[in-house]
């Protein structure tokens, strides 16, 4: 790269120093990332910034709650006011502060006096940034969004924010379940899709899971569930993983969990996306419009890409390569403009006082109603347009609770849900260090506020008044009960039938079977397939031989051939059933292949040989993005390969991170392979393409990704043998490649490239 070169002989240093910054421009220009990820609004100088100035703006994509009084009203600042502010270091107190690399101490060598209050302030600050992580649910990413209504639940719910048109700020927050703050994203698990709604009738967060059904019936098995799933208690492992002992011997124990576990072993355990993820509210609710007429409705997320998942090999190889997948993938998406989008919808019932559906009983969480018996109809739609400036101040301070309901909603006495009312404020309270968790920015209603809750550690309200009882007469009798015209919350006066108080389930819960059966055999080959790797897998991984019996019974009495291949693969009998198979029709809207969808935000990975048509590259890079997606380069080297900017190297690519890989040359091996240790190894003939070029071939092809390739990339495609194989497509040009192979990632993957040994 050329950089003119004007030295003023008089000031020589000057000189240096102003060449050395136009080159450094010049270098920053050319590599400012324009795909999504860099940190930072701006791009860094190499020198260190030595002129103050404001804080730097947020990233373009990124929002922050509104500016709210800690009682719900606007203050019309800008959401950064809510930041630190200002050019200069200061104390929390505000005074300026000009050293805060050296603490206070008795001479250079002496020890720290007491009386340094920045130091102590500083570390003491520190020590206690930390909160507790969430009980479950810990390891979460969130986003801001819109939820548009289409107003066609007006009939039955009075809920203000689902009338026509009207718009409502949400944030959502996706996370797995089992795994502690840090751990992988990618991990076999339920993704929990908790949606907080700032409606203007006071806040209603729809607090669902990606899977519709729960492991239990009653939440006063909640603990001994999550005991079961997490980490062993003595030597705390495995982390984030129900492949272990205590997970199998729970639900092969409490055989109401083995619907839930079904789903798990399905695909839907490993998502490829959030933006791929359906999300279910599990519970039925019960809907009352303005005549005060009740329904019972299920919620369901319909993702705008449809669902989508992960193999289960490029699950655990992400969990090593980019444990922060799913986050990264959401926030990258969200800075592309690829907004995640989803369609609310419900399953309406009859408010009958049987509260059943077809025979199913709604208040069974083990049990779905097929959308084949009751459609799904749309109700509005989600659009995730903004990440977080902050994680901890959004993210993890973001307190969901199902008991935030607004007038139109209610629910219903499923025993799970009863139990959840009661749980997620008492876990708050911890959590979030005391009661006043909802003044905290991201909690704030977009409604006015007037609890008469007083006090309380960090109280952020100034409330006037004297009188925070009822009746009173001091305050002017304030704040007074809504009337019936005044869009109060109504408890629904159900009638709750005459019975004994007793420790009990309705009978209908002791079907455990039959629904796992229509999910089972609602599966394509492909997924039933993955099922059957998946229990293997997890069984497999168990040291007691008593709880891979005890589960294969339960896979006896959902369906013998699943049964028989796990026990296959398990080297142990399979039982005969104890109980006769549910003759059940499939469901086949729960089956995930066969349809279309859009790829919107999905990564292109470009293998280029910095030798070959980089002008082809340089097109294919402009279409990718044209279509809404992101184009990774991969070179031998980082830097520019002619003037494209590269995103990975050789070394640091890896197939997982990519839904489809394009090939633009034969790429011979970097300077860094070592292609004499692949092929001792036993790798194919790496001599003139680089193996770890080789190795994202062979990834992909295993992964049913599709493949592309033109010019001395065809080569590559001999070499890793899967030339002319299902999904492998080759051209003239790069854009000819592209666009066959967009074609194929309609259908999410080659479906025909994975074998199945099931019908
Ligand atoms: C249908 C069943 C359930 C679903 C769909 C569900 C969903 C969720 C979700 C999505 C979160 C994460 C919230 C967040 O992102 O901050 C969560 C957290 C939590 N859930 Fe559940 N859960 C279920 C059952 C239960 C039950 C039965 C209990 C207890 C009786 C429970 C207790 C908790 C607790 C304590 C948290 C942590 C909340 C926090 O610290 O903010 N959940 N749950």
């Amino acid at each position: 790269m050329e950089v003119p070169v004007q030295m003023d002989s008089s000031k020589p240093a000057k000189a240096v120093k102003d060449v050395v910054e136009a080159a450094a421009e010049k270098v920053a220009g050319v590599l400012t990332p324009d795909v999504p990820g860099a940190p930072g609004s701006a791009p860094p100088t190499v020198e260190e910034p030595t002129t103050p100035h404001d804080p730097l703006p947020p990233k373009a994509e990124q929002g922050a709650p509104e500016t709210r009084t800690p009682t719900g009203a606007k203050t019309g600042a800008p959401t950064t006011a809510n930041g630190q502010q200002g050019a200069f270091l200061t104390t929390s107190q505000g005074a300026r502060l000009r050293d805060t690399d050296h603490s206070l101490k008795a001479g250079p060598r002496g020890p720290i006096l007491l009386q340094d209050h920045h130091f102590r302030e500083k570390i003491t600050h520190f020590d206690h940034e930390r909160i507790p992580e969430r009980v479950v649910h810990a390891r979460g990413a969130g986003a801001h969004g819109l939820f548009t209504a289409y107003g066609t639940a007006e009939k039955v719910t009075k809920a203000g924010f689902l009338k026509k048109g009207r718009e409502t700020e949400v944030f959502v927050r996706f996370s797995t379940v089992l795994g502690s703050r840090g751990s992988a994203d990618t991990v076999r698990d339920t993704r929990g899709f908790a949606t907080k709604f700032y409606t203007d009738e006071g806040t209603f967060d729809l607090v669902a899971n990606n899977m519709p059904v729960f492991f239990i019936q009653d939440a006063i098995k909640f603990p001994d569930i999550i005991h079961a799933a997490k980490p062993h208690p003595d030597r705390e492992i495995p982390q984030a993983q129900s492949a272990h002992d205590t997970f199998w011997d729970f639900v092969s124990l409490h055989t109401e969990a083995q619907h839930h576990t079904m789903w798990n072993m399905s695909d839907r355990g490993i998502p490829r996306s959030y933006r791929t993820m359906e999300g279910f509210g599990v519970h039925t609710f019960r809907l009352v419009n303005a005549a005060g007429e009740t329904v019972l409705v299920k919620f369901h997320w319909k993702p705008k890409l449809g669902v989508h998942s992960l193999t289960w090999e490029e699950a655990q190889l992400l969990g090593g390569i980019d444990p922060d997948f799913h986050r990264r993938d959401l926030y990258d998406a969200i800075e592309a403009g690829a907004y995640p989008e989803w369609e609310l919808g419900i399953q309406v019932f009859p408010d009958t006082p049987e509260e059943t559906f077809a025979g199913i009983d709604l208040l069974d969480p083990t049990k779905i109603v097929p959308e084949e018996l009751a459609p799904v109809q749309p109700i509005g739609r989600l659009t995730l347009n903004r990440t977080p400036t902050n994680f901890f101040a959004e993210t993890e301070q973001v307190a969901f609770h199902l008991g935030h309901l607004p007038p139109g909603i209610d629910v219903t006495n499923d025993p799970l849900l009863q139990g959840r009312l009661f749980s997620y404020v008492d876990t708050q309270l911890t959590r979030l260090g005391g009661p006043n968790f909802s003044q905290i920015p991201i909690n704030r209603p977009h409604a006015p506020v007037n609890d008469m809750l007083r006090d309380g550690f960090h109280q952020h309200a100034v409330h006037a008044g004297v009188a925070p009882y009822r009746p009173n007469s001091l305050d002017g009798g304030n704040p007074f009960p809504a009337g019936d015209d005044e869009n109060a919350f109504v408890d629904v006066p159900v009638t709750v039938a005459e019975a004994p108080k007793v420790r009990a389930n309705p009978v209908s819960f002791d079907d455990h079977y039959s629904q796992v059966r229509l999910f089972w055999l609602s599966m394509s080959p492909v997924e039933k397939e993955h099922i059957i790797r998946a229990y293997t897998f997890e069984l497999g991984k168990c040291y007691h031989q008593a709880i891979k019996e005890r589960q294969l019974q339960s896979l006896a009495n959902i369906d013998p051939v699943l049964c028989a291949e796990i026990a296959t693969g398990l080297g142990l009998p399979a039982p005969q059933p104890t109980v006769p198979l549910a003759d059940v029709p499939p469901s086949p809207a729960l089956s995930q292949v066969g349809r279309e969808w859009p790829s919107d935000g999905r990564m292109v990975g470009i293998v280029v040989d910095p030798d070959a048509d980089l002008d082809g590259v340089g097109q294919v890079r402009r279409a990718v993005f044209a279509a809404g997606m992101v184009p990774l380069l991969i070179a031998p080297h980082g830097g520019l390969v002619g003037d494209l900017p590269v995103q990975r190297t050789f070394a640091t690519g890896r197939s997982v991170e990519f839904d489809v890989l394009l090939l633009a040359g034969a790429s011979a091996p970097a300077p860094d392979a070592i292609p004499a240790r692949e092929a001792t190894a036993g790798a194919a003939d790496s001599a003139a393409v680089d193996p770890r070029v080789l190795l994202m071939v062979e990834e992909c092809w295993r992964h049913a990704k599709a493949i592309g390739a033109w010019g001395g990339g065809v080569t590559v495609l001999e070499r890793a043998g899967v030339a002319g194989t299902p999904g492998v497509v080759t051209g003239d040009s790069g854009a000819e490649v592209f666009t066959a192979v967009q074609r194929l990632l309609a259908a999410h993957r080659v479906w025909e490239r994975f074998p199945a040994s099931v019908a």
